[in-house]
């Protein structure tokens, strides 16, 4: 088996730079991504634009449950310019799922067990033969446990707090840092408190601390790891 078929799973905090790792491995070992907190947001998305998230953030479950077994929901990545994107029954959802509206409501939308197991056995499809990296909470808990290499990302959240307040200032935003590292201690209390499937790293991932390491020092981390288990 060469490292083309593996499966590559990266959980983790929120804004330890996961999707931006997980794409550039995909890239330089000629892997599929799979960024799979898209499809909770996309989840999200269905859920608030067909009217079940109210206004105060309560969830019509049941409806949401049925609408899900009705299997008539065709959520597919597609490849364009180099980019994969998020579709929705052949919409292209991307911008939508990234705005604050959904950020806000997803990680209720992601608590749902029935939801998960929906998103699951997409994923587990996707992932059947192989050739895949992908990144969220679960993958190598829970989607795919016997995934050939699995990684935790970590990184201090004051650091990884000032990384998005960065971000934010770079885009010509305005943000407070305060804010920005409180709504990371928030997400990283839902993820790893909530009853299913909680963010948890798996006994055989392999820790990334990425606190103090830069682009180039990852770079290297990850090249050495795949060379002494894949050549
Ligand atoms: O990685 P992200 O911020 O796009 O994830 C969006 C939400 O989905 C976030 O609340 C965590 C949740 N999620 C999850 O529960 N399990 C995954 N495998 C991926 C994301």
């Amino acid at each position: 088996m060469t490292k083309y078929n593996k499966i590559i799973a990266i959980d983790g905090h929120s804004s330890t730079g996961k999707s931006t790792f997980a794409k550039e491995i995909a890239k330089k070992y000629g892997l599929i991504y799979i960024d799979t907190g898209a499809l909770y947001r996309g989840v999200t998305y269905y859920a608030k634009t067909n009217g079940l998230i109210s206004s105060t953030g309560s969830i019509d479950t049941e409806k949401l449950q049925s609408l899900l077994t009705l299997n008539n929901l065709n959520f597919e990545f597609k490849l364009e310019n180099g980019n994969r994107y998020l579709y929705l029954n052949n919409n292209n959802i991307e911008e939508q799922i990234r705005g604050l509206e959904i950020a806000n409501l997803v990680s209720k939308v992601a608590a749902i067990q029935f939801v998960r197991d929906f998103i699951d056995s997409i994923l587990k499809k996707i992932g059947e033969k192989g050739g895949v990296i992908m990144d969220g909470r679960d993958i190598g808990t829970v989607v795919f446990p016997n995934a050939d290499l699995k990684i935790f990302m970590t990184a201090d959240a004051k650091i990884r707090a000032q990384r998005r307040y960065q971000e934010i200032i770079e885009k010509g935003d305005t943000a407070n840092f305060q804010e920005v590292l409180n709504n990371i201690l928030e997400r990283d209390h839902l993820d790893e408190t909530r009853s299913n499937a909680p963010l948890k790293r798996a006994k055989d991932a392999i820790l990334l601390d990425n606190s103090n390491m830069t682009k180039e020092d990852q770079d290297k981390w990850i090249e050495k790891i795949i060379k002494e288990r894949w050549g």
